[in-house]
């Protein structure tokens, strides 16, 4: 029996790689990624590391020979330009194609065809032909990464100003506790059909919220400053920022405001056994 994680040269799905290692042996584990020279350390350990990449189907039937069950993680394309959905499609034939058993997908909380987020819509869409595939299939709609806000933010933590449009409560949520959570329904020790309920980290908290934890942390006082859509859009144009990224930005905020990621659900900490990680301890541990 092979377990495949594709993305795992990247932050989620390396620590998914990291959990499944602690829960079966290394020799039923393979990883599909675009250059397997990144992972020679996964195959020093016995993993199974192949070429995968989204864009070349014959890859990833190479790279998924055998498997039993495939952790797709989701394509990052959009952001530059790419078509996201047209891999998740030749990811989700191949699967067809290869017989496995159970496809499971990265999905967000705001899958939505209606979502303001553009990623929002497209896992929708990615869910729909999951839907229409045939396959058993399972969406973890991961909370949204507590890396990105501190990714958003870093400059005005730094400045000690939060800048943007009016946002809302966001249930940020950790890589690693939904790598470890990814990793019992890879395993098979969790299961689940079509989409889960959100896995989330159990606080919402919007940007004000997010200025007074950090000036607590910091021992500074760090403002929150409201600014326009067209103003925010104007400066990532003077910044270059190419149309792409500003449209998942304004969708961000729109999206927040419609509460979108606001929701708390307690099944993140039911299959972890514990508390998700807070915020409070991230950012502790990142700059405290
Ligand atoms: N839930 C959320 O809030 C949230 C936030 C941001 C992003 N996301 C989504 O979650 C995914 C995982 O997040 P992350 O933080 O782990 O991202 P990451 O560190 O950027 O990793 C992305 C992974 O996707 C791989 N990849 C990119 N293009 C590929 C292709 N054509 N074929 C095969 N693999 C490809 C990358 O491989 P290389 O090493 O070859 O580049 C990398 O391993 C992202 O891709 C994005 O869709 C979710």
């Amino acid at each position: 029996m092979i377990l495949v994680v594709t993305g795992a040269s990247g932050k989620l799905g390396g620590l998914v790689v990291e959990a499944l290692l602690r829960l079966v042996p290394a020799e039923q584990i393979g990883v599909s990624v675009r250059d397997p020279a990144k992972l020679s350390h996964l195959a020093a350990r016995g993993v199974r590391v192949r070429k995968g990449d989204y864009n070349d189907a014959d890859s990833l039937r190479s790279a998924w020979e055998g498997a039993e069950r495939v952790l797709l993680v989701s394509s990052n394309a959009a952001a530059s330009g790419g078509n996201a959905l047209a891999q998740h499609e030749t990811a989700i034939a191949v699967a067809k194609e290869l017989g496995v058993k159970r496809l499971l997908y990265t999905s967000q909380v705001s899958s939505n065809s209606q979502s303001h987020f553009p990623p929002g819509r497209d896992h929708a869409a990615t869910e729909a032909m999951l839907a229409h595939s045939g396959l058993a299939w399972t969406a973890l709609r991961h909370g949204f990464y507590a890396d990105s806000a501190i990714s958003m933010h870093a400059s005005g933590l730094e400045s000690s100003r939060l800048i943007g449009p009016e946002d809302g409560k966001v249930s940020w949520t950790t890589h690693q506790d939904l790598a470890e959570v990814d990793a019992l329904f890879l395993s098979g020790r969790e299961t689940h059909e079509g989409p889960t309920p959100p896995l989330t980290g159990s606080e919402a908290l919007d940007m004000g919220d997010l200025a007074r934890l950090a000036g607590k942390i910091f021992g500074r006082t760090i403002e929150r400053s409201v600014i326009s859509e067209s103003t925010m859009v104007e400066n990532a144009r003077r910044h270059g920022l190419p149309e792409s990224v500003i449209s998942v930005m304004t969708g961000y905020y729109r999206a927040a405001r419609e509460g979108e990621f606001a929701m708390i659900d307690p099944t993140l900490k039911r299959l972890l056994g514990r508390e998700p990680q807070r915020i409070k301890e991230i950012l502790t541990r990142k700059f405290g």
